[in-house]
C-alpha cells in the first residue's frame, strides 16, 4: 500500500453555544495514502465538514479542537505557525468549497485570483510564467485559455466549479480536500465533473478527500470509505467492500436508500429517524434508535471501531461476537 501522507489521530472538535456544547467530531482516525481517493460520507450535520475544515485549520468560531493530532507527512498541522501554515495551505493541501460563487471573489477576475494564489506560494514567479501556469490548468480542465481573463458572473455554475479545482490543483499539492463539490451542479454537469477528476487524478495524482452525501459520486471516484455518524466513524473499507457488503447498519441503511434504477422500486426507500443531536450524545451507540438490530449493551456502551476480516473496520458490537453481518446470517 501507498505511503501514508495525511494522518488524523483521536481527533475530537467541539463548538460551544448557548445551549451546550456541540461535540462534531469525536474521537476520529483517519489515514490518506499518496495518490488515493478517500471518500468521506454521512448524513447532513454528523460532523463532515468540521473535520475536513480542520485539516487546514479553518474551523470556523467557535469551533476548537479539544483533543487528537493531525498529521501531514509526520508534521503536526496543529502546531504550525502562520507562515508555515500559509504554505502548507494551497501548497501541501488545498480545499476545494462547496459552492464556487461564494468562494470565487465576483469582483476580481479569476487571472487575478490565480496570480495571487500563485504568487502566496512562489514569490519569485513572473506575471508571464503564473499565467501561463494557469492557462495550462485552465486547458487541462477542459476550458478556453482566455476563459483566464474573465468574471466568474461570466462563467457557468460548471465553470466556475471546474475554476475552483485549478485554484486548489494550480500549486500541484498532495491532498486535496473536496467538500460537497458537485452540490451545485446539475446531474449533467455533475458526470462530467467526475470524469474530469477522475483524469486530474490520473495526471496530478493528488490523494483526495472527498466530503459528501453522494453515495453515487462516491461510488465512482473514491477507492476507500469512511462513513461517518453523529461525530464518529462507523465503517472504514474499501469502497467495493463498503458498498457491496457494507458492515454496519448505519451503512447498510444509507446504501438501501440509493434508488436502484434496475430494479422497479415503487417508492423511494428511507432511513427511519434522525441522527441524535450533538449537543445530548446517547451514552452508548449513537445509531441505537434507529437501528434494527440494538440490543441492551447498545444503549450503555459506545462500541469501538473493531478491525474486522483484517483490512475492515466497524463500531458496532454485533462484531465482537461475530464477523457476518447481520442481514446475511
Ligand atoms: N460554526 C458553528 N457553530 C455551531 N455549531 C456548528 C458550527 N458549524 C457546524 N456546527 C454543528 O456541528 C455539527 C457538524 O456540522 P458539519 O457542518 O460539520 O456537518 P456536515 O456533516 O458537514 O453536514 P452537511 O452534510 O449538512 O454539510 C452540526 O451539528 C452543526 O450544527
Ligand atoms: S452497536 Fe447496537 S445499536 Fe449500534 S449499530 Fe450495532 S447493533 Fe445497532
Ligand atoms: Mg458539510
Amino acid at each position: 500500500m501507498a505511503e501514508s501522507v495525511l494522518n488524523i489521530e483521536s481527533l475530537s472538535i467541539e463548538y460551544p453555544i448557548s445551549i451546550g456544547t456541540v461535540r462534531a467530531v469525536r474521537d476520529v482516525s483517519i489515514e490518506l495514502h499518496a495518490g488515493e481517493a478517500l471518500g468521506l460520507v454521512g448524513e447532513s450535520g454528523c460532523g463532515k465538514s468540521t473535520l475536513g475544515l480542520s485539516i487546514l485549520k479553518l474551523l470556523r468560531p467557535p469551533g476548537r479542537i479539544t483533543g487528537g493530532r493531525i498529521l501531514f507527512r509526520g508534521v503536526d498541522v496543529l502546531a504550525m505557525r502562520r507562515r508555515h501554515l500559509l504554505r502548507f495551505r494551497g501548497n501541501d493541501v488545498a480545499m476545494v468549497f462547496q459552492n464556487p460563487l461564494t468562494s470565487l471573489n465576483p469582483l476580481v477576475r479569476i487571472d487575478r485570483q490565480f496570480l495571487e494564489t500563485i504568487r502566496i506560494h512562489r514569490p519569485g514567479i513572473s506575471t508571464g510564467d503564473a499565467l501561463a501556469l494557469a492557462e495550462r490548468i485552465l486547458v487541462d480542465l477542459g476550458l478556453e485559455a482566455k476563459r483566464l481573463y474573465d468574471y466568474p458572473h461570466q462563467l457557468s455554475g460548471g465553470m466556475r466549479q471546474r475554476i475552483m479545482i485549478g485554484l486548489g490543483l494550480v500549486l500541484d499539492p498532495e491532498v486535496i480536500v473536496a467538500d460537497e463539490p458537485t452540490t451545485s451542479l446539475d446531474v449533467i454537469v455533475e458526470a462530467g465533473f467526475i470524469d474530469l477528476l477522475n483524469r486530474l487524478r490520473k495526471k496530478y495524482r493528488p490523494a483526495i478527500l472527498l466530503i459528501t452525501h453522494n453515495l453515487g459520486m462516491v461510488a465512482e471516484i473514491a477507492d476507500r470509505i469512511a462513513v461517518m455518524y453523529a461525530g464518529v466513524i462507523v465503517e472504514n473499507g474499501s469502497a467495493e467492500q463498503v458498498f457491496y457488503e457494507p458492515l454496519h447498519p448505519y451503512t447498510y441503511g444509507l446504501i438501501n436508500c440509493v434508488p436502484n434504477i434496475n430494479l422497479e422500486q415503487e417508492k423511494l426507500v428511507t432511513m427511519p429517524g434522525r441522527p441524535p443531536d450533538l449537543v445530548a450524545v446517547p451514552p452508548g451507540c449513537p445509531f441505537a434508535d434507529r437501528c434494527p438490530h440494538v440490543f441492551n449493551t447498545c444503549r450503555s456502551t459506545p462500541p469501538p471501531l473493531l478491525d474486522v476480516r483484517g483490512s475492515r473496520r466497524v463500531a458496532c458490537h454485533l462484531y465482537e461476537s461475530s464477523e457476518v453481518a447481520p442481514w446475511r446470517s
